[in-house]
């Protein structure tokens, strides 16, 4: 079965985005993306959406905040067993990126989502929603370099929902978007190489029919970090291998160039943020929380 969810999405202009720190193993000063063709890039991603069939809801970039184009980690967007929108803002891990929600949350608010944190500055624990995806029976939130495992606590108790925890050792795959992507109901992209050995297995188990990147397909392509919209997988890059696969399965995939993006380390998933993920529907409800972590 098709995922319903992944066809509204909200994504951050790039009319400042530029690579002005070091937060992760793709980001080099001295190779910075080219403001034009950035731009023209997204505004091809955006079109890609509205093609097929997706709506895209844009909020200005602060000119202080070079990263926020990588939309994905301004908060985890849900709709709520009764129906209400919500958002749980990020509390980003790096301090260059927390100013992001101080814009995002206003902005949230003004159309109507209601918000909440599982951290804030010196309180709670860090949450980056990249790490974040319904999938099965759960949220599958990765957590080590970014996310804090007690965010997953939180995030449980207070959606009333199952978290399956996994843990990303990886320093290139540092958020679970760049080695997992939910195709359907029973497939995912999965690269465990990102994993412990003990949530490598329990990715594997969680997945029927699971599409296995190797790290270098992942950390050279990006293509786990891409958007799935019904039957269509629009990917940055997609190696033939991967592509007979997703073939064979029965979706299309479209590519859309966001090389400018893989210069502070992101790609297709990071610059959007699906909000349409509804308990319930996409997630079952459970009353309470429920966290479910790999051995240690
Ligand atoms: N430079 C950004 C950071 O390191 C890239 C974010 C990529 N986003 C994602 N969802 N993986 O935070």
């Amino acid at each position: 079965m098709e995922l319903s969810w992944g066809r509204r999405y909200v994504m951050v202009e790039p009319t400042h985005f530029r690579v002005e720190y070091v937060i992760n193993p793709f980001m080099d000063p001295a190779d910075q993306p080219d403001p034009q063709l950035a731009l023209a890039q997204w505004r091809d991603l955006v079109a890609t959406i509205e093609r097929l069939g997706g709506t895209v809801e844009a909020l200005p970039q602060r000119p202080d905040a070079p990263d926020m184009v990588y939309a994905m980690n301004l908060g985890l967007g849900l709709v709520r067993a009764d129906g209400a929108e919500h958002v749980v803002l990020s509390h980003m891990r790096y301090a260059e990126r927390r100013m992001e929600t101080g814009s995002a949350h206003p902005w949230f608010a003004e159309r109507g989502f209601a918000t909440s944190y599982v951290g804030r500055d010196g309180v709670g624990a860090h949450l980056e929603a990249g790490d974040a995806f319904a999938f099965g029976d759960a949220l599958v939130v990765g957590y080590g370099p970014r996310t804090e495992e007690l965010a997953l606590k939180h995030l449980a108790s207070d959606l009333g929902i199952r978290v399956r925890g996994l843990r990303i050792t990886h320093p290139g795959m540092y958020h679970l978007d760049l080695a997992f992507c939910p195709l359907d109901d029973r497939r995912a992209i999965v690269c465990p190489a990102a994993l412990d050995e003990a949530s490598a297995a329990a990715v594997l188990a969680l997945v029927p029919e699971p599409l296995v990147l190797t790290e270098e397909e992942a950390l050279t392509t990006f293509c786990a970090n891409s958007i799935v919209i019904g039957r269509t997988v629009v990917m940055p890059a997609c190696p033939d291998r991967v592509r007979a696969q997703l073939e064979e399965w029965g979706f299309t995939v479209v590519i859309v160039d966001v090389s400018e993006f893989h210069k502070g380390g992101g790609s297709i998933r990071c610059l959007t943020n699906p909000v349409d993920v509804r308990i319930g529907r996409d997630l079952p409800s459970v009353p309470g929380g429920e966290v479910v972590l790999p051995p240690v």
